[in-house]
Parts: structure tokens; C-alpha cells; sequence
């Protein structure tokens, strides 16, 4: 994912899809023409990377020249009108063929045409890299086209969003969903994980998903996915990731307009993590960081004998137990660890201190991110 301007563009096209497209441009062009040594036109500034790369595909002789799209104030000031500009060289006879880097409405292509219309051309031909049929208003001919394109907006390889993006030898296409920050909250038992938790989410507006929270509310509202999960818990077994996806998945489109989402208890496993990132990439965004809160074991222990002494939870009583909660904690989590580590999104915090320092330490990561 790139981020120009105000915006975030995610991979669409490679460079080999584009070097591909415009081989296939170059040899179909030059059958086409036969003996003629055509003139290239490229309409600047966004065809000059598809007009370099053409070329240079193109097997025999040829000549290249460019007109550039320019605004200018129309009659009435309000209204821009964009006219082509730079046409110097005297076409009569000749094979002209245009170079676009992209057709979309077709107004540029009109503009084309109204400055030809009085050049003894012997023939206009129209190529462009890219084509958004859904876009197209005009009725003018295409005769070569690269790649046909969803009507989003795309920015790389020539062309720009306000100004940025002409150099990316790629192209990427707009995210609808603008930029969301999804955190995987990690911490041993007694880290603090929810009240901070409960901090971020009203900080950052985000919605805080706790997987064992969406098991009991689907399981109590007898949604079939919930019903599905108790078949599985009733006999004992695991309920399978993709069960336990759905609901995420439910849950995420429930909040679709969520600035983001904290992930409680999930994923524990590799597996997990890998469909968690799946999941997010089909919502055309991503998990951004695993916080961990990091607390040293005694300190842990000393929390929870403190709290087992008010919640009266039996596992919160006996320090071996909650010894051993920890322990198991450390063996699951390590390769989730690993996991986002090499994504370079794992971060540790220290877990010690009053609850606004760490909050405090938490906010710092996230306001970078
Ligand atoms: P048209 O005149 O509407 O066909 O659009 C052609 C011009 O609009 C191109 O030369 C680009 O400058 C710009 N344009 C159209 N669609 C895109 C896009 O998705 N990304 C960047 N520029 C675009
Ligand atoms: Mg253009």
C-alpha cells in the first residue's frame, strides 16, 4: 500500500502486466501499418513513461513527437477548458498514431480529434495503455487497447494523483476504504490488556472485538453461526478458524464504518493469523500492528493473586496455576510473535506503570503507525 496526498492506493497492475500489454500493443500496431513509418504521439504529461516503454518494443522505424493537455480559462471564467497544445510538425500523409496512457471520459480524445480535424492525416489511429470502458462517454473509435480497468482511479507509470505517483514502474488503484488502523492486542493474563482496551477505543474510535465476547453473543442470539460454534464445543472439539472467521467477518462488516478495529484473543495461531490478514485484505485493508503488553512474570502473579482476592475467580487464586497460564501464554503466543515480526508490525510495550503512562506508551505506536 502507498499513501500520496491524502489518499492510499494498494497494488494493481505490475510492471510486467504493463510490459506485456504494451508488446502486445507494439507488435499489433506494427502488422498493422505495414511498409509506413508511423508518428507516435504521445499526449503529455501522463503518457511519457507508456511512449518510452512503447517504443522501445516497437521493431521497426518510426518517429515519436508529443502535444501536451493544458487548461485554460474558458469564456466563462468559471469553466476550464483543457486544450491540447504543441502540434508543430506538419502530418500531412501521415500515419499518425496516439499514445494514451489512459482513457477515461474520452474528453481528452474529443480534444484529439477537434485538432486533427483539419491535419491532412492520412490515417489517426487511437492507442492507450489503459481503458475505462465504464467511464467512456464518446463514440470515437479505440483501434488499440492495452488493459480495460474498473472505473476507479489509478495512479504509477505516468500517471498522477495531484502531481504524485508518475514514477511508480506500477500502478495502483484507490482503496475505497481509506485508511484504517487495525490492531491485534496481545498481552499475558493480567497485562492490562482490557482497560486498555477500553482507552484506545474510545482514543482512536475504534471497535474493540474480543473474540470470546462475539463467541457468547452469537452463541446467546442463536445465530447460525453461533449455533454452528456450539456444535462444535458441545462435543468437545475446536471450533474450526473459518467458523470463528465468519463471525469476525460479520462483526468487521457490522462496523463498517469504523475508523478500525482492536483484536482481542485472536488470532492464537499462525493459521489464524493468515486468515485474519486475508480477511482484512478482502475489506481492502490490513492489520497494522500486534501490541503486545510486556509484564514481568512476578509482577503478573502479584496482579492476579491481588484481583482473585476480590473477582473470586478460582484460576486468579493459586500462583501455579496462574504461573502455568502464563507459561502457556508465552509457548502459544512466541510464534505469533514471529509472525508479525516479520511483517514488522510487532511491537512491545511495557505493560508496568499507571495506566495512563501506558496508554501514554500504546498511543505513541499507534499515532506512528
Ligand atoms: P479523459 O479525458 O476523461 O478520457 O481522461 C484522460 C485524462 O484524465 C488522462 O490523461 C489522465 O490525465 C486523467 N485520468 C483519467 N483517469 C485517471 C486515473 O485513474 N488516474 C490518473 N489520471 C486519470
Ligand atoms: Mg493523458
Amino acid at each position: 500500500m502507498i499513501k500520496l496526498h491524502d489518499k492510499y492506493f494498494k497494488p494493481f497492475i505490475s510492471a510486467q502486466q504493463i510490459d506485456q500489454a504494451l508488446g502486445q500493443m507494439a507488435s499489433e500496431i506494427a502488422r498493422d501499418v505495414g511498409d509506413e513509418i508511423p508518428v507516435f504521439v504521445g499526449i503529455l504529461n501522463g503518457s511519457f513513461m507508456v511512449v518510452s516503454d512503447f517504443v522501445k518494443k516497437y521493431p521497426k522505424q518510426c518517429e515519436v513527437t508529443f502535444i501536451k493537455l493544458a487548461s485554460y480559462e474558458g469564456v466563462k471564467s468559471t469553466e476550464d477548458i483543457e486544450r491540447l497544445i504543441g502540434l508543430t510538425q506538419d502530418l500531412t500523409g501521415r500515419t499518425v498514431i496516439i499514445l494514451e496512457d489512459i482513457i477515461d471520459s474520452g474528453n481528452t480524445l474529443a480534444e484529439v480529434h477537434r485538432i486533427f480535424k483539419n491535419e491532412k492525416v492520412k490515417t489517426l489511429k487511437i492507442a492507450t495503455l489503459f481503458y475505462k470502458p465504464e467511464a467512456y462517454k464518446k463514440d470515437f473509435k479505440l483501434h488499440y487497447i492495452g488493459i480495460e480497468i474498473p472505473n476507479k482511479f489509478i495512479v504509477g507509470f505516468g500517471l498522477d494523483y495531484d502531481g504524485l505517483g508518475r514514477h511508480l514502474p506500477e500502478v495502483y488503484q484507490i482503496k475505497e476504504t481509506q485508511h484504517m488502523t487495525n490492531l491485534v492486542l496481545f498481552g499475558p493474563p493480567g497485562a492490562g490488556k482490557g482497560t486498555q482496551a477500553e482507552f484506545l477505543k474510545e482514543k482512536y474510535n475504534l471497535v474493540h472485538i474480543s473474540t470470546g465476547d462475539v463467541f457468547r453473543y452469537n452463541i446467546k442470539n442463536e445465530t447460525a453461526l453461533g449455533m454452528l460454534a456450539k456444535s462444535y464445543m458441545d462435543k468437545g472439539a475446536l471450533v474450526p478458524d473459518q467458523v470463528t472467521i465468519d463471525m469476525l467477518n460479520a462483526e468487521v462488516e457490522k462496523n463498517a464504518d469504523a475508523n478500525g478495529f482492536i483484536f482481542d484473543g485472536f488470532p492464537r495461531t499462525n493459521a489464524q493469523a493468515k486468515a485474519l490478514d486475508e480477511l482484512m485484505d478482502s475489506k481492502d485493508s490490513q492489520i497494522n500492528a500486534m501490541i503486545a503488553l510486556e509484564v514481568d512474570d512476578e509482577i503478573l502473579v502479584e496482579r492476579l493473586l491481588k484481583r482473585g482476592k476480590t473477582s473470586g475467580r478460582p484460576d486468579d487464586a493459586d500462583a501455579s496455576i496462574i504461573r502455568n497460564r502464563i507459561t502457556e501464554y508465552y509457548n502459544k503466543t512466541a510464534i505469533l510473535k514471529d509472525y508479525y515480526t516479520a511483517q514488522d508490525k510487532y511491537y512491545g510495550v511495557d505493560g508496568v506503570g499507571s495506566i495512563k503512562d501506558i496508554t501514554g506508551r500504546l498511543s505513541a505506536i499507534i499515532d506512528a503507525l
